[in-house]
């Protein structure tokens, strides 16, 4: 039994995390954030009714307070650290850069500072969740020799916490890993993320509840896999002989425009795009209805146009591969949409 540290639990990957640990029997602490609006749903509904046999406990704290932390850390003496929190969006990281690098970046030294403060440097064994999006503009496919090219706030933050991890493992002996992982998505997923933005807004299309979707650029791509398989990863790193970097990835990349056009077919809709640049729109090819337009506010100053990762030496050091296949991501994500939005239309007829 590992006694468990996560910060980010509340998020996506946090929740699925938390879930891979209780169920090998590990005891596992969660930091949460007092925030205006309730943000456990993605845990809660999964733990809140413990059977006895789950030990999963939430304390507040956060990656900005480092007392607070080296306080917790002194209190929970965990075996394993996994720092999942961050501000982690991408556009959003251009709106508020100082925040994205106080938070995605400064906080994993603090974190880092505050186990060497609680006298845990020398047993504990630490993850960061480091992002493909600091490859940036380096050309696919991207391995773990690719050099950095980050092209955002957050791409720059999420560099300094690698380095930084990777300075404490050369500087102290910790046992610190970064799991460069590459764009993972799920039901879980927040909404304003490009897959889960698609699968729930067409679905509320199909189901009547919205008109059209507008997104920004259609041909970026991305090597997009499911949360919980990375998880699975993140796990086996610290289970490793020795700390290191590895990239985590499915070695397939789709764009945009694909994966809209994918989702649309699961809902039994296609699409049909005509126009160009900021005036290109997708119709139903049934009924010519705009299905989708494009918003130029969700163009980036920079853009990141091909991440396609290549995970070989996670596949033959900590024997990982991905089990989740692009097609079967997206009909996960599509169904998971498809019956909240049906029931939601079902609940405003009756209304
Ligand atoms: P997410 O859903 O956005 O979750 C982020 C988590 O960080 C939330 O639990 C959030 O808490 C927490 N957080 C934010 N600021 C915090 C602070 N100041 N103190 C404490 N907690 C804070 O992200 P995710 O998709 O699960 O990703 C997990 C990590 O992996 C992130 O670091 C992300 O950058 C990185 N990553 C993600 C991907 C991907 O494709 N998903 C790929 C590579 C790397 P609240 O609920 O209170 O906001
Ligand atoms: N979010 C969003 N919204 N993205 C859009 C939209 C839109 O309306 N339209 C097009 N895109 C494009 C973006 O320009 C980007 O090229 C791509 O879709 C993916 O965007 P996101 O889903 O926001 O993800 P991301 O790749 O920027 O960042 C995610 O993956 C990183 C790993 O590479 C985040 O999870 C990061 O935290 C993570 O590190």
């Amino acid at each position: 039994m590992k006694r468990c540290f996560i910060t980010g639990v509340t998020g996506q990957d946090g929740s699925y995390l938390a879930e891979l640990l209780l169920d090998r029997g590990d005891e596992v602490h969660g930091i949460i954030r007092r925030s205006s609006s309730f943000n456990t749903w993605r845990i809660h509904e999964r733990f809140q009714n413990q059977d006895g046999q789950k030990k999963f406990y939430l304390h507040y704290g956060d990656l900005s307070d480092g007392m607070n932390l080296v306080r917790l850390l002194r209190e929970i003496q965990p075996d394993y650290i996994f720092n999942l929190a961050a501000q982690s969006h991408v556009r959003i990281s251009f709106d508020i850069p100082e925040y994205t690098g106080e938070v995605t970046g400064l906080s994993t030294l603090r974190l880092l500072e505050a186990i060497r403060q609680a006298g845990l440097a020398d047993r504990v064994r630490f993850y960061q969740a480091s992002s493909s999006e600091m490859f940036g503009s380096a050309p696919p496919p991207q391995s773990e020799e690719t050099p950095f090219a980050p092209r955002s706030p957050y791409a720059c933050a999420k560099a300094f916490s690698y380095y930084i991890t990777k300075n404490y493992r050369e500087s102290y002996g910790m046992f610190a890993t970064n799991g460069v992982l590459f764009n993972h998505e799920s039901p879980r997923r927040g909404e304003n993320f490009v897959t889960r933005k698609i699968t729930l807004n067409l679905a509320r299309i199909k189901y009547g509840l919205s008109d059209t979707l507008a997104l920004g650029n259609l041909d970026a791509r991305r090597d997009w896999g499911f949360a919980r398989d990375y998880m699975e990863a993140a796990v086996l790193m610290l289970e490793h002989d020795y700390p290191d970097d590895f990239v985590i990835a499915t070695g397939e990349s789709h764009s945009v425009r694909e994966l809209a056009e994918q989702a649309a077919r699961l809902l039994d809709m296609s699409i049909e795009w005509n126009g160009e640049g900021r005036n290109e729109v997708g119709r139903d090819a049934k009924t010519g209805k705009v299905l989708i337009v494009i918003d130029p506010k969700y163009f980036r100053p920079a853009e990141v146009d091909h991440l396609e990762g290549d995970a070989t030496k996670a596949k033959a050091t900590l024997g990982w591969s991905p089990k989740t296949s692009f097609q079967d991501l997206i009909r996960m994500m599509v169904e998971h949409d498809a019956r909240e939005c049906s029931r939601e239309a079902y609940t405003k007829r009756l209304q």
